[in-house]
């Protein structure tokens, strides 16, 4: 059983036709690279479910998912944009990918709090998203996907936006998290730092145009004389 599958899944966008066949297999972590408008986060909805697919299959752990609500699928998505209720704490928002509902038990409370102190914001549990840094943000949005604690983790360029070491330090933590579940998730991780797919994803996925044009190793990937790889990479990132 795989974890995720995507039988002929069709999506067009005006003037922008797309069509998926993937397979990730449960615990993998696949990165997917490609230049601007390739479909990396056309693919991310329509497996998360805030796209449905023209036409084609997903299946998620075995099950078919075609049809399925984003929220009754096995997943969490961690998105560039953070996604936070500003006018909630970090504990509130946190707490939201448990319980919907306003109150707050305590034990969902707590699994919050614990759930903040693992991705190091212990001490700011009650500072709202205005009072915290973009990398801070980024961190309490982690936090949610992870307390949800679903099978399927989906990164859309969750950390683009912060600088080198704090990038490095967040893949750090989720590789981390990885590691200490006792089932470790599935991992897609869409980012434009090959470097960070060749340290941390057992496969990567380079798509072009709508389509997975290539999908291997990242050394396999990144050593291939694909010209469309080339163009995307050009001459400023090591490909050694
Ligand atoms: N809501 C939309 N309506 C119309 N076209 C869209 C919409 N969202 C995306 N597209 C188009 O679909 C194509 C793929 O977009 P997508 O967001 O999947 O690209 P991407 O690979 O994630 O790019 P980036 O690296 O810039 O995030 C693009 O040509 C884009 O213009
Ligand atoms: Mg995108």
């Amino acid at each position: 059983m795989s974890a995720i599958e995507l039988h002929g899944v069709t999506h067009a966008y005006p003037g922008s036709p797309m069509r998926f066949d993937l397979r990730v297999e449960p615990g993998e972590w696949l990165a997917v690279i490609g230049p601007s408008g390739a479909g990396k986060s056309t693919l991310l909805d329509l497996v998360a479910g805030f796209l449905p697919p023209d036409s084609g299959t997903i299946r998620l752990l075995g099950r078919d998912a075609t049809r399925t609500a984003p929220a009754e699928r096995p997943l969490s998505v961690v998105f560039q944009d953070d996604n936070l209720f500003p006018h909630l704490t970090a504990e509130r928002n946190v707490a939201l990918g448990l319980s919907p509902t306003w109150r707050l038990a305590p034990k969902v409370r707590d699994k919050a709090r614990q759930a903040l102190a693992r991705v190091g914001l212990a001490g700011l549990e009650n500072r709202r998203p205005g009072e915290l840094s973009g990398g801070e943000r980024q961190r309490v949005a982690l936090a949610r996907a992870v307390l949800r604690d679903r099978p399927i983790l989906l990164l859309d360029e969750p950390f683009a936006a912060l600088g080198p070491a704090l990038r490095g330090d967040m893949l750090a933590l989720v590789a981390e998290l990885r590691r200490e579940a006792a089932t470790p998730p599935t991992i897609v991780m869409v980012t434009h730092h090959p470097e960070d797919a060749r340290e941390h994803a057992d496969r990567m996925a380079f798509l072009d145009g709508g389509r997975i044009a290539l999908v291997d190793t990242p050394a396999a990937v990144l050593s291939g004389a694909d010209p469309r790889l080339a163009a995307y990479l050009g001459n400023t990132t090591s490909r050694t």
